[in-house]
């Protein structure tokens, strides 16, 4: 019997597999009948990407075979009568696809993907961009120009808001979900829409924060940080597309990155989906001083394997010949396009071109909205909570004030093109319709928006304070001043929004502040100041419903910061897995304060710090308040001694001291003490959420293969190198019992 069994696994499996690769192996064979049919031209036209702005021009561009994607329709009536034209009236009918940049949703908008790293629960992220798909594809968009994997160290730099934060392991497992959401368990499902990891590379490091700005890594730094959550995203997430980046790393900018693109993306990871352009940054290689003109710009991009170009048309315009001249090979431009023609058989637009639209039982659908809540509720950092203020009980005169307590608008954050601002459920809205029977609430926004600086309304506004038993305070930052090309020198709270707050405290009404914004904020003052801190970021369409349940209990934070605060913009660059340096501080060296007048001049001890504001941040990595507190047990290891094939298992006991049911999110962090060459000081290599019963404790096992401690050293190859390491477990980058092991 137990024979049988094996067989039918065996015919079951290999079966299975043999289907794989024949698939795999038609679509090839597809495409090779495809390419020995098209004409010049044809091939020409499927590397060519339009912009939705003139569809009147653009079907004739179609009908010309001249076009093989379209971004941002949004219409599935023009998207089907662009595709109507492609399929029906070109020579060989290839369908388009069409892109669009669904970043945090489509209709229903979810928080910002910095604030979605903060919840460090990948099912649920997944989740959401799967609901973006399912309302995304019902439109006819079958492309996404997400996730941004970029590694972001820079809160100056407004796509920060778009990026999962500092940590190369986490923006990996938050990418991969967003891969698996986007992409859904089949490509060819109709609900699918293909993820587009962006961008590659190093995008995020500029120079300064200054989005669009030079950046200068190494290869090293490329392979150990920046390049990481992209080989995991090929790698375990089938990515269908990669999309080059604005910046020249090195002086070489992204889209003709020879190396980047071809040694690393395609040779050394096999990855088999198609790269495009972001938008004219092949023809921005001539601003970048890295060719003559357009027609130089393209042959570079094409020899670089930029596979499709956004928009700037010098595919079309210099293909032939560059071809002539020789300048490229017909066989590079074969290659791309059978990598462009490859995701969209797997895509099933051959198959499959047309879109049903039945976008209005779709779009915010209840079960979108509920996932919408819940993520804003995982989102949102609680950074203070003195004398357990929080939550608090319902019988209460509630003051509510501050430009972000009731706009809709901005608190969707940045990249939203399609979610509309009348399905937002503001804080305001959330507290009165969910909690306003019990609560006299009572609403001054006393500024209009972030930057107003009108303080007519702050005595207003303090005579109500007085009367009220509690102050909710809504600060932060509109949507428009983080995102593209919106980076800021000056992260303090803008306009006179913290002159509002020191007022208001002065009453002596105890405080809540609520922030909402694209990227850490340094409120360092405003911490001190308030008795309770919540930071949303910009927490999409349920946002105000969830800090409402926050507020009141129904909800218990549970989210980590995914990236480090500083106190202030003089401490950027600043991220907790840094390298020690030869004099790292340890917080007890001197400062402004302490150094004597006219002391002399030594270099003996000194070490790296500011003599201004130290060494520490605001707050770290890692770190999160809950209305629970956690204790940790002493950690045993299963081993001290290790192989570089074996799994070190990590086990303590985890309890919850408090009366509330609560979520902890245990991290676990190593740091390589001595290797070929200098690694960070600590490492995030796992984490676990583990939810507890009021004082519930539960044994928690943490498996680390050896594996994992790879990295790129002295002679470029990634791998494990024997000697000794430091591992803790805790609540943040900061917290958690040391132990040690060696790998051998
Ligand atoms: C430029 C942005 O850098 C990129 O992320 C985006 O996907 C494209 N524009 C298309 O809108």
């Amino acid at each position: 019997m137990k024979k049988l069994h094996y067989i039918v696994f065996l015919l079951i499996f290999f079966g299975y597999n043999i289907n794989a690769q024949n698939s795999d192996a038609q679509i090839e064979k597809k495409i090779d009948i495809l390419l020995k049919k098209m004409t010049l031209k044809e091939k020409i036209g499927q590397m060519n990407q339009l912009s939705a702005d003139d569809m009147e021009t653009n079907f004739k561009v179609i009908q010309q075979g001249m076009a093989g994607s379209v971004l941002s329709i949004t219409n599935p009536e023009i998207a089907n009568k662009a595709q109507k034209i492609a399929v029906e009236q070109t020579r060989l009918g290839i369908p388009l696809i069409f892109g669009r940049d669904v970043i945090h949703g489509f209709k229903t908008i979810f928080p910002i993907p910095l604030g979605q790293a903060a919840s460090f629960n990948p099912d649920l992220v997944e989740k959401a961009a799967r609901v973006a798909a399912i309302e995304a594809s019902e439109t006819g968009i079958r492309w996404t120009f997400a996730p941004m994997i970029d590694i972001a160290r820079d809160p100056r730099w407004g796509r920060i808001a778009e990026s999962c934060g500092e940590d190369p392991y986490l923006t990996s497992v938050m990418g991969v979900a967003m891969i698996k959401g986007f992409q859904g368990k089949d490509l060819s499902d109709p609900s699918s829409i293909a993820a587009c990891a962006k961008h590659f590379a190093g995008y995020g490091a500029a120079e300064g924060g200054r989005d669009y700005n030079t950046t200068a890594i190494t290869e090293r730094q490329f392979r150990n940080v920046y390049l990481v959550p992209f080989e995991e995203a090929v790698k375990k997430a089938n990515l269908a597309t990669i999309m080059t980046a604005f910046n020249a790393n090195d002086g070489i900018p992204s889209s003709g990155n020879e190396f980047l693109l071809k040694q690393i993306l395609r040779k050394e990871w096999n990855f088999k989906g198609f790269v495009v352009s972001d938008w004219a940054s092949i023809t921005e290689m001539v601003d970048h001083g890295f060719c003559t003109d357009n027609k130089e710009a393209a042959e570079k991009a094409i020899n670089a394997g930029v596979d499709m170009e956004m928009v700037s048309g010098t595919y079309v315009a210099y293909i032939e010949t560059l071809l002539q001249e020789k300048k490229i090979s017909i066989e590079t431009i074969n290659e791309e396009i059978r990598n462009i023609l490859r995701v969209k058989f797997k895509l099933g637009l051959f198959e499959n071109p047309y879109v049903k639209g039945n976008t209005k039982d779709v779009f915010y659908k209840e079960e979108h909205l509920n996932l919408a809540e819940k993520l804003a509720e995982e989102s949102i950092v609680l950074l203070k909570n003195e004398a357990q203020i929080l939550p608090f009980n319902k019988s209460k005169t509630i003051a509510v004030f501050g430009p972000l307590a009731d706009a809709p608008h901005e608190q969707l954050g940045t990249w939203v093109f399609d979610g509309e601002k009348n399905h937002t459920i503001t804080p305001l809205k959330a507290l009165k319709e969910k909690y306003g029977k019990d609560s006299n609430i009572i609403y001054e926004p006393v500024l209009k928006y972030s930057r107003d600086k009108d303080s007519t309304n702050f005595d207003k506004a303090r005579k109500i304070a007085q009367e009220a038993d509690v102050v909710l305070l809504f600060l932060g930052e509109e949507s428009i001043l983080s995102g593209e090309a919106h980076s800021l020198s000056d992260l303090n709270l803008q306009g006179i929004q913290s002159q509002l707050l020191s007022a208001l405290v002065k009453t002596k009404t105890p405080l809540i502040t609520i922030v909402m914004a694209g990227r850490p904020l340094t409120i360092e003052k405003e911490v001190k100041l308030s008795n309770a801190v919540l930071y949303a970021w910009h927490p999409g369409t349920m946002g105000g419903s969830a800090i409402a349940n926050i507020l009141f209990g129904k909800a218990n934070p549970s989210a980590k910061l995914p990236v480090t605060f500083p106190k202030n913009v003089g401490q950027i660059p600043m991220y907790y897995n840094h390298l020690n340096t030869g004099r790292p501080a340890n917080g007890s060296e001197l400062n402004l304060t302490n150094i004597p007048v006219e002391a002399s001049q030594t270099s003996l001890g000194n070490k790296s710090y500011y003599l201004d504001s130290g060494t520490q941040p605001l707050f770290p990595f890692g770190f999160g308040l809950s209305y629970s507190s956690f204790d940790y047990g002493k950690l045993k290891l299963s081993k001290t001694v290790l192989k570089k094939e074996e799994v070190l298992e990590i086990s303590f006991t985890l309890k919850n001291t408090a009366q509330y049911e609560g979520t902890e999110i245990a991290q676990l962090y190593i740091r390589d003490i001595t290797a070929s060459i200098a690694l960070p000081v600590k490492e995030l290599k796992s984490f676990q959420r583990i939810t507890l019963k009021p004082n519930e404790e539960k044994q928690v096992t943490f498996k680390l293969p050896i594996t994992d401690l790879a990295f790129c050293g002295i002679d470029m190859k990634k791998k494990v190198e024997a000697g000794k390491f430091d591992l803790w477990i805790g609540s943040n980058s900061e917290k958690g019992e040391k132990v040690s092991f060696e790998v051998q």
